[in-house]
């Protein structure tokens, strides 16, 4: 597929949500630059409102709508305010994630498993349902979903890397899919390393339906700390947005941000032919 010509342009539609944070805000950033109008799509409300009247009072056109991306409705209602405001939608980032935690399987809760799932996969999902056959009618346009470097090797942090390898694979079935129908759309996976975000802290948008359990105390504290640690060495959202603007105008469809976890990577693939079992991705 030819890359959809000038979908990051003055002018030009995006829709990003987790907007309000981290790697969601600096794309944000990054397509108001380029001259291009922003709908900021976030749970959190104070950090949204904040985010998208510094972005305004630097000149740019934004749109904040309050959504949580778990709920089809709401991401429905974000493609009719986003159409509304600016007519139409050029790049789609379905950014908005969460960590949750990570001890054995069988002890997750219930209510966990459905808030991590809910928001990682089902979020892109429900992008996917609200706006592709919108971006189908237009001119051009490009979807990026984010998965995480622990969506592309050997399964790993219990729901959040199950959810990360289904985002992967939903990519890569959306690619297959609009190829065959030849779409001016284009599709990527941003599969990020470490990002100096605040994602060690996503249990601040844990809903009371995720129930207690494990995620509520040391197990939930040693993930909080793993994903921190994780973050404090990463790249910064800006470098990521360059990333995603050069993979948007050059058709890349993998996005890795750091080349550190490429024998994990390759290994699964050997693993896989081989047969044997996979190696821890950490050493
Ligand atoms: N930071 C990293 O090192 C890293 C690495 C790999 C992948 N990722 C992925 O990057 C994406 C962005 O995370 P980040 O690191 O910028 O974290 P962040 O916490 O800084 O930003 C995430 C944003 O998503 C929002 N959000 C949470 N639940 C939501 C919901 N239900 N609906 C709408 N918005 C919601 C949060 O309010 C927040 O603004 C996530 O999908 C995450 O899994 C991050």
């Amino acid at each position: 597929m030819s890359p959809p010509a000038g979908v990051v342009a003055p002018g030009r539609v995006a829709v990003v949500t987790g907007a309000a944070s981290g790697i969601g805000l600096g794309l944000c950033e990054r397509f108001a630059a380029e001259g291009m109008r922003v709908v900021m799509a976030d749970v959190e409300e104070l950090a949204l409102s904040d985010a998208a009247r510094r972005l305004s009072s630097q000149g740019s056109a934004v749109l904040p709508v309050l959504t949580d991306v778990s709920r089809p409705d709401q991401v429905d209602a974000l493609r009719d305010e986003a159409v509304r405001a600016f007519g139409a939608v050029h790049v789609l980032c379905n950014n908005a994630g969460v960590g949750g935690s990570h001890g054995p399987l069988w002890l997750i809760p219930a209510g966990e498993w459905d808030w991590v799932l809910g928001v990682n996969l089902g979020g892109v999902i429900n992008g996917i349902r609200a706006f592709v056959p919108l971006l189908l009618a237009q001119d051009a346009a490009h979807i990026v979903n984010t998965a995480s470097i622990f969506g592309v090797f050997a399964g790993a942090l219990g729901p959040y890397g199950i959810s990360k390898h289904a985002v992967v694979a939903l990519t890569e079935t959306l690619h297959f899919q609009l190829r065959a129908l030849g779409a001016r759309v284009g599709v990527s996976v941003l599969c990020p390393g470490a990002v100096r975000t605040n994602f060690g802290t996503s249990a601040r948008n844990r809903p009371a339906s995720a129930g207690a359990g494990p995620a509520d105390g040391a197990a939930a504290r040693a993930s909080a700390e793993q994903f921190r640690q994780l973050a404090a060495a990463g790249i910064e959202p800006a470098q990521v947005a360059d990333m995603v603007v050069e993979a948007i105008r050059s058709a890349r469809f993998y996005i890795l941000t750091s080349g550190n976890r490429d024998d994990a990577v390759r290994r699964r693939g050997d693993e896989i032919l081989s047969g044997s079992p996979p190696a821890p991705p950490f050493p």
